[in-house]
């Protein structure tokens, strides 16, 4: 045998050792592969053309080659043994949220041929108010179940002093999808997650009854559904699922005597309760005392009256507590006693009490080492600013605003204050002693002196922060020229206020300021140009 057809041989010899060692992984590849079912691409092809797709989310969705396995399209995931649809997530990411993209159009009943569904996201299309369909309810394999609406605002509020990261009313989608009775959900029985936010219930008089009925609920969100009172005499007759460990009725006006018989039954296991912007009134009730696992209560924008009960210091768990704009009262050391009497003060990392009437100085805050938010603004407190606050190194909001806290402010008050990204100090008659010089710890966002005192220069340490997205220093007493350096640094910003003052020099061309929704307010000053 010649040694090249030796070669050769050796060569096939090889080739095919290749080639039956790949095969089976061939083979075992293939398997992993399995297509989508024919019958369930044409039901989401279906499902497609009652939508409006304006800006191709869906173009990966097609029967043309590369786009056949519908499991590989976007939203879409499959079950690794059958191939059979389980998950439909249609929410749009934030990106494009944040540019007003997402879908539109009606829900059609093709969906009813995915029939091992268990996961059915449809959040943030514009249903543009046409009723939520009946036929979901046949969707026997739902545990997932999300209609929230899109009224979620990304841009910067006009009244910012109503702070960024809190809740706030957004009535601008005020054609909301509509619903009669929720009986239809009611065959949904093992539905675990339940998202209806903005979907118009006021017709709704079973939703307690058909909610309380869904006995493996973790999570109820309900936010801005108009829900109607809750007639008291089924309260007592149906469970609310005591395995419920997020319940959230925002925005739904709902009086306490909704809201507190349910107490009892929530109890032990609930994590996260927003029963924010409802009309509950009174004192915060003793019902709070058993739920001992709470991580997030939010009370906010109610009418609740009166402190905070003592057993507030006693939930362990406790991470964030809202209770912005209501009207509480007392002595703000006595409430921080409170809060400190068990181990909350070890877990707390927000704590919100924006706009209420609690009075007095600031106590010793040292102990809550865990602090990241601390919100104090728009209350009736005075004194001086208790040092202790220097002690709160995670600290990345403060919103001490609208009270009237004198005294100085110099750099040693900020030196550990390595995190903050938002700092509220303004309408007090605070004064601020910052050195040109100064380099501070911390890279702010958000940064609100107006009506501190801090003139007469330039405060020239503001070049030290290159991310500021809100800037209002107006009304601070401050005289000379704008150095240039300060237009480079004002590209990222949204919120500009520099009125009041008594600033002079050309004004700049402020054409190079990002986006149509920045406000800039520059009136009352010496500016020429
Ligand atoms: C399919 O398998 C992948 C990888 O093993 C896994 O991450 C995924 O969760 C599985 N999907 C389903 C629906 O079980
Ligand atoms: C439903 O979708 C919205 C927006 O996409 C999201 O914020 C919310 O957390 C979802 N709800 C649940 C219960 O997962
Ligand atoms: C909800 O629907 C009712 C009529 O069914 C209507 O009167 C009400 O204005 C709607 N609420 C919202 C917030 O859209
Ligand atoms: C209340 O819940 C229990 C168990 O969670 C269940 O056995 C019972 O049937 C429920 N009662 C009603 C009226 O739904
Ligand atoms: C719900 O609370 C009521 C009133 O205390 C009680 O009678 C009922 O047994 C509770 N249901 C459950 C499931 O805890
Ligand atoms: C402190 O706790 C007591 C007992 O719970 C309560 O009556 C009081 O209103 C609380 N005070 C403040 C200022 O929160
Ligand atoms: C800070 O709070 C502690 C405790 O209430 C108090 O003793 C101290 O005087 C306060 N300091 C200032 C400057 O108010
Ligand atoms: C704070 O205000 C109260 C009443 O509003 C007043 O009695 C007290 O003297 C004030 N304290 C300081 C330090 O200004
Ligand atoms: C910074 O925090 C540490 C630890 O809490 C503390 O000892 C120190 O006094 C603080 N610095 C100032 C200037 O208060
Ligand atoms: C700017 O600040 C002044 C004084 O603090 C205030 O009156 C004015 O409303 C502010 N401008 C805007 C646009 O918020």
């Amino acid at each position: 045998m010649s040694s090249k057809l030796f070669l050769l041989l050796q060569h096939i010899a090889f080739l095919s050792m290749i080639l039956f060692q790949l095969e089976p992984r061939v083979a075992d590849s293939n398997k992993i592969k399995i297509r989508c079912v024919d019958e369930e691409r044409e039901a989401l092809l279906t499902f497609r053309q009652s939508l409006v797709d304006e800006y191709g989310i869906l173009s990966s969705w097609g029967r043309e080659d590369g786009k056949r396995d519908c499991c590989k399209c976007r939203g879409v995931r499959c079950s690794n043994t059958t191939g059979h649809v389980k998950v439909l997530n249609l929410r749009t990411s934030d990106y494009e949220f944040a540019r007003r993209k997402f879908l539109k159009g009606t829900i059609s009943p093709a969906l009813l041929k995915l029939h091992d569904l268990g996961h059915l996201d449809l959040s943030n299309i514009d249903f543009g108010g046409s009723p939520v369909p009946e036929f979901i309810g046949s969707l026997s394999k739902l545990t997932y179940l999300n209609l929230s609406c899109c009224t979620r605002s990304l841009k910067i509020p006009q009244t910012y002093r109503k702070l960024s990261g809190l809740e706030y009313l957004n009535p601008e989608n005020s054609n909301l999808l509509s619903v009669g009775s929720l009986e239809w959900l009611s065959h949904l029985s093992s539905l675990r997650h339940l998202d209806l936010s903005c979907v118009n219930l006021t017709k709704s008089s079973d939703w307690f009854q058909v909610v309380a009925n869904l006995h493996y609920l973790k999570s109820l969100v309900l936010r801005s559904c108009a829900l109607p009172p809750i007639n008291p005499s089924f309260i007592w007759h149906f469970n609310l699922s005591t395995s419920i460990e997020t319940l959230d009725l925002f925005d739904n006006n709902l009086p306490s005597s909704s809201v507190y018989p349910w107490f009892l039954n929530l109890s032990r296991n609930i994590l996260h309760l927003n029963l924010a912007a409802n009309s509950l009134q009174g004192p915060i009730p003793e019902a709070f005392q058993h739920m001992v696992s709470l991580r997030f209560l939010a009370l906010s924008s109610n009418e609740l009256e009166g402190g905070i009960p003592k057993f507030f210091g006693n939930m362990c768990s406790l991470n964030e507590l809202y209770l912005l704009n209501n009207k509480l009262s007392g002595q703000l050391s006595e409430l921080i006693q409170n809060l400190s009497s068990g181990c909350t003060v070890n877990s707390l990392e927000g704590l919100c009490l924006y706009d209420n009437d609690i009075t007095g100085p600031i106590p010793d805050l040292g102990g809550f080492s865990s602090l990241k938010e601390l919100y104090l603004g728009e209350n009736s407190l005075n004194g001086t600013i208790n040092k202790s606050l220097n002690h709160l190194f995670k600290l990345e909001t403060l919103s001490l605003d609208g009270n009237s806290f004198t005294g100085v402010i110099s750099e040693t008050f900020f030196s550990n204050m390595s995190n903050l990204q938002m700092l509220y100090l303004a309408n007090n008659p605070l004064t601020m002693k910052l050195s040109h010089d100064w380099v501070p710890p911390f890279q702010l966002k958000w940064l609100s002196l107006a009506s501190c005192k801090m003139g007469p220069h330039f405060p020239k340490w503001l070049r030290t922060q290159s991310q500021l997205i809100l800037l209002d220093i107006s009304n601070t007493g401050i005289s000379g020229t704008v150095p240039d350096w300060f237009w480079d640094l004002s590209i990222e910003l949204f919120f500009l206020n520099l009125s009041n003052n008594h600033i002079k020099g050309k004004l700049p061309d402020l054409s190079f300021l990002r986006s149509d929704d920045i406000v800039v307010d520059i009136s009352s000053n010496h500016f020429r140009g």
